[in-house]
């Protein structure tokens, strides 16, 4: 297990979206690396890259025409490894995303795959015997080709699914087994990809749709088998390097697959949407002044989890990511405030999404942008400073519009704000590294509160108070000691704690 994630504090950045060097409208990797301090000073010591291979962007980069090489608009692989090389000389690691799952349908491998005469490639993907199969449990795509047979997507139909064969084999006219030698090719070929940018300088990579890979497989058991060679693998050769799946499934991903780190991600009815994104509004959320969410409901879920897992991996709490509205679609700043507080005192390794740090604005009722649809109020441009683009581009024509509200957040007008979003962040995580009880693998201890839908946990020799509600809330707590952090009004005296509503209070015992 690499030692550094107990400690690490992820920073995801999109890369089109975060800063242009060259006045061509999209973000750049010299772009990255000219703010990799920004970064630093975030106290994040770790980056999440999107997608930043060459693609037809049908899906923003999760389209791979080819894995071995940087997409012309962001850079060269040359300035990927400077990247490497810049970030790691400032104590940053970068986590590449890797789409194991399929590829562009312009990848070579697909061009192969789709010639009616057998080739090298003809079952690296999943296609059919002949067009007139096409069984209506697989989402399959047909006529499209010269060969004779429907291939199977894994998202877009743009995105041909990758052969790993099936787990269950229910067609055995098409479906391989996960150890017919064309589906072992499928999974060398990934390792390979994830060798050649690992030598490079790539410290791991955030694994997309992790789950995805061998087909028919419900209990994810050949899947798993997969990602345990993989993890061994980088056990062997890269000791020091990191997968992060994107799963919401820990035990599966960590304990069965040997990932270092799942994602808690946003699933309807979920603990994660149950704490901030629950109801029309996250109204009926725990994080909402009005919340009627219940702890409980998140707890059952979360704590069993965590300890099946907290002895071989990481849960990873995210502000928000590139897929769903960012928090501010649903919350006031104080709740955002209090969410924060909430991410980063927890266990397992944060994310931190760009752009959260200020608060930006989902913005809505945007035309999709390279398959983005509802995701795209989520994706644009980061706001550094005042004038044009506030700041991320010189263009005329930049990859999506800023927020063109006069109040819109930017870095400039939050860092100097004892009163932002960026204040509570950055101190939180600089909270984060300098107590050695808010790591990752630190211990943690919920405590019932009362009905009240305020609520605490104890983490070593720290004790966080939530009082997220509209209502002024009291209690007799068995701690004393002092407060180091405190958002909004509380206290606590003679044996007491005092919340006005939306606070939150760290002490140390
Ligand atoms: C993951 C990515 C998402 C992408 C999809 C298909 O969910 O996060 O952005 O569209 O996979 O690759
Ligand atoms: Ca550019």
């Amino acid at each position: 297990m690499p030692n550094w994630l107990n400690d690490a504090v992820f920073y995801e950045i999109y890369p089109q979206s975060f800063y242009d060097t060259n006045g061509d409208g999209i973000g750049d990797i010299e772009g990255i690396i000219e703010k990799l301090d920004y970064v630093k000073d975030l106290g994040c010591n770790a980056i999440w890259l999107n997608p930043i291979f060459d693609s037809p962007f049908m899906d923003a980069g999760y389209d791979v025409r080819d894995y071995k090489k940087v997409a012309p608009r962001y850079g060269t692989n040359e300035d990927l490894v400077r990247l490497f090389e810049i970030a790691h000389a400032k104590g940053i690691k970068i986590l590449l995303d890797l789409v194991p799952g399929h590829t562009s349908d312009q990848h070579p491998w697909f061009l192969e795959a789709k010639k009616a005469e057998k080739n090298e490639f003809s079952d690296r993907y999943i296609f059919t015997k002949s067009v007139w199969d096409a069984p209506p449990e697989y989402r399959m795509i047909c006529g499209i080709c010269e060969r004779d047979g429907n291939y199977m997507t894994n998202f877009f139909s743009r995105q041909p699914a990758l052969n790993f064969g099936f787990h269950e084999i229910t067609h055995p006219e098409w479906q391989l087994s996960t150890d017919d030698p064309a589906c072992q090719a499928t999974a060398e070929a990934m390792k390979d990809v994830m060798r050649f940018w690992m030598d490079k300088g790539a410290d791991g990579f955030r694994v997309d749709m992790a789950d995805s890979l061998v087909k028919n497989d419900d209990e994810k058991i050949a899947t798993a088998r997969i990602w345990r060679g993989i993890r061994e693998m980088m056990d062997k050769e890269y000791p020091e390097c990191a997968l992060v799946a994107e799963w919401c499934h820990p035990e599966r991903a960590i304990n069965n697959s040997g990932f270092h780190m799942d994602f808690y991600l946003d699933h309807e009815g979920n603990g994660y949407s149950r704490l901030f994104r629950y109801g029309n509004f996250g109204d009926k959320s725990i994080f909402h002044p009005n919340g009627q969410g219940n702890l409980k409901a998140f707890t059952d879920e979360y704590l069993p989890n965590y300890y099946l897992t907290q002895e071989n991996g990481y849960i990873c709490f995210m502000t928000d990511n590139h897929d769903i509205p960012r928090v501010t679609a649903y919350h006031d700043t104080q709740t955002i405030k209090l969410i924060n507080a909430f991410i980063f005192t927890m266990p397992g390794v944060p994310f931190l999404y760009y752009g959260d740090e200020i608060g930006m604005r989902y913005l809505k009722g945007l035309v999709s942008k390279e398959g983005a649809y509802s995701r795209t109020g989520s994706r644009t441009p980061m706001q550094w400073c005042a004038g044009k683009n506030l700041g991320f581009s010189t263009s005329d024509n930049p990859y999506l519009p800023v927020d063109s509200s006069d109040d819109a957040p930017t870095v400039e007008n939050q860092k100097d704000d004892p009163n932002s979003i960026y204040r509570v962040v950055t101190d939180l995580i600089a909270l984060r590294h300098q107590y050695a009880d808010l790591h990752g693998n630190g211990e943690l201890e919920f405590m019932t509160v009362s009905d009240h839908l305020a609520f605490a946990y104890r983490r070593g020799s720290l004790v966080m108070y939530f009082n997220p509600t509209a209502a002024y809330f009291e209690t007799e707590t068995r701690f004393n000691g002092d407060v180091i952090y405190q958002i909004g009004q509380a206290e606590i005296s003679n044996g007491k704690i005092q919340m006005q509503p939306q606070s939150f209070l760290l002490l140390q015992t």
